[in-house]
């Protein structure tokens, strides 16, 4: 039996939209070693899952010669899917399609999704992979990316929204993703810079490549635009997924809970041990993640940028859990600019996506020198402290060896709204290392004395002994407990059940003014 005109006619159609570029186009995408949209949408989605709409749309205009140049979907997949079950919103951009560019019926197509998820309250997952801004459309383009910053900023913090970056990514491109509270990279593969290697050329004589001027490696280890990089388009799409199984629909919902098999009252006796009886000696404290969280899963976030401080997701009895750590293995745990933005910005997307923060401290304090100054560790350091401090989710804290000075007061201490504040017998809790409070609070007397390296020794010994345990804290109640390092994993899950319904809330506003 032949078929209906109309649906041979639709069939077509639909055939055409799925080339996008053409077959020449999807060969060279796929010889560059990437992927097309719709091959990374089933990558992403839950098997048989993505629906697609829009997919007739093109664009109107005629400069240039565009009459003759229109491609179905203008250059972007758009429409909704699932992953683990769980809606998603998702665009794909297409850069068989005029490179990805972005034009007024592409940006239209994309901030329709954005609009969808929001109303419908799931996250939106974008795949970039476009030249930005199209440039024979001029100011229409311009309008078309300022209208999808809004959405990315009217979405922040109501849903998660996660970029991928999978191509090489200039202009508006960058600037949407950068609204968003995920980058993903691929290595080797994907490049965000505001203006192409080409343009610095000639503004700045520099001669960079593509993977120096803005490859993942740089984004990853020294910009920190990159939240989180993989080696293939498929391990990245991967992670994505990942991540969503931490995150809540929306901030009206609670994180899924994920039960497991790893005994919530599993005691870890390599805890007991970890933290060196020197205290100048360092160890790893993802380490000490991974013998408290379920299964020793830990989804590492900024992994290669700011490393004195580690940030990520686990669960704790099956709670999803943001985790916070001074890494003692890297500058001693300093707190610094780049570490105190990472942090500060991670306890705020857990604050409004209700996922509770465990932080993990051993600090020995702000790094002092110009550099630091210069750079505004004032201002960065006060990032995190506001961070802290406005957060009203369930906050513990563990200080496992040094909380000193300012930093004691930054890591979620009591004082700033701490809910469960407990530390390891190794900590050491006061305004300052023993060594550096004897040079000034002594001074004088060290100057004058017959033997003054045997008498430092003495006061050193003896502040540490007043200053350099917990039991003043406690004594005060600044800590609730100070606990054996074994039994951390179940103090900390009866801990979250006890503030399953904690309330809090800040004064009304019509927003704060963290230091930017
Ligand atoms: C229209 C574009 C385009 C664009 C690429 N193409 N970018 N068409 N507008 N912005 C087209 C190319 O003409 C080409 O078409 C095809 O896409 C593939 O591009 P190639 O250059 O051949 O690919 P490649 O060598 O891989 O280089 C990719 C690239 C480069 C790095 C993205 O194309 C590039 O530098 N593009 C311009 C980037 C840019 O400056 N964009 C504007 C930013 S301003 P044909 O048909 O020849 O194959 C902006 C404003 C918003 O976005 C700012 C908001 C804050």
């Amino acid at each position: 039996m032949s078929e209906n005109p109309s649906i041979q006619h639709l069939k077509e159609l639909r055939e055409q939209a799925a080339l996008g570029g053409g077959p020449a186009r999807i060969e060279a995408q796929h010889k560059h070693g990437r992927l097309t949209a719709r091959e990374r949408l089933a990558l992403l989605l839950d098997r048989g899952s993505f629906r697609e709409i829009d997919a007739f749309i093109t664009h109107n205009s005629t400069n240039f010669g565009m009459e003759n140049k229109k491609y179905l979907g203008d250059g972007v997949v758009t429409g909704w899917g699932t992953i683990d079950g769980r809606l998603v919103y998702v665009f794909s951009q297409d850069f068989t399609v005029m490179g990805g560019s972005l034009g007024e019926a592409h940006a239209r197509k994309i901030v329709k999704i954005m609009k969808m998820a929001l109303k419908n309250g799931a996250p939106v997952i974008g795949l970039n992979d476009s030249g930005g801004a199209r440039i024979q459309e001029g100011v229409v383009s311009l309008g078309g990316y300022a209208d999808i910053f809004l959405q990315n900023t009217l979405a922040s913090g109501v849903i998660p929204q996660i970029s991928v970056i999978m191509g090489p990514c200039a202009g508006g491109a960058v600037y949407s993703p950068a609204l968003t509270d995920f980058i993903f990279m691929v290595r080797n593969s994907s490049y965000m810079f505001v203006t192409g290697p080409e343009v610095v050329k000639t503004v700045t004589h520099e001669d960079v490549t593509f993977e120096d001027l803005g490859g993942a490696s740089v984004h990853s280890e020294t910009s920190g635009v990159c939240h989180v990089a993989a080696d293939s388009e498929a391990d990245t799409l991967y992670l994505v997924r990942k991540l969503l199984s931490y995150l809540p629909q929306n901030n009206l919902e609670d994180p899924p809970f994920t039960p497991s098999t790893d005994d919530p009252l599993r005691a870890d006796d390599l805890l007991d041990e970890i933290v060196p009886d020197d205290p100048s000696k360092p160890y790893d404290i993802k380490e000490v993640i991974r013998h408290i969280v379920d299964d020793g899963q830990f989804f590492e976030i900024h992994e290669a940028y700011a490393p004195n401080i580690v940030v990520g997701f686990a669960r704790l009895g099956g709670h999803s859990v943001g985790i916070v750590a001074n890494q003692p293995a890297v500058l001693a745990g300093v707190l610094d600019i780049a570490a105190s933005e990472k942090a500060g910005r991670f306890v705020r997307f857990c604050d409004a996506f209700n996922i509770p923060v465990v932080t993990f401290e051993d600090v020995p304090g702000f790094l002092p020198g110009t550099h630091q100054e210069h750079g505004g560790i004032i201002r960065s350091g006060a990032k995190l402290l506001y961070a802290y401090c406005e957060a009203t989710v369930p906050k513990l804290t563990v200080i496992t060896r040094k909380a000193y000075g300012g930093a004691y007061d930054v890591m979620s201490s009591k004082h700033i709204r701490g809910d469960f504040n407990v530390a390891w017998p190794s900590a050491e809790i006061a305004v300052m290392g023993p060594d550096g409070a004897v040079n000034i609070i002594f001074r004088k007397e060290l100057a004058e004395a017959e033997d003054p390296l045997k008498r430092k020794a003495e006061l050193v010994a003896e502040y540490r002994e007043k200053f350099a345990n917990p039991y003043v804290a406690a004594s005060r109640g600044y800590l609730d407990d100070v606990i054996r390092p074994r039994e951390t994993r179940s103090r900390l899950i009866n801990a979250l059940e006890m503030l399953a319904n904690k309330r809090d809330s800040n004064p009304p506003k019509k927003h704060g003014n963290i230091p930017l």
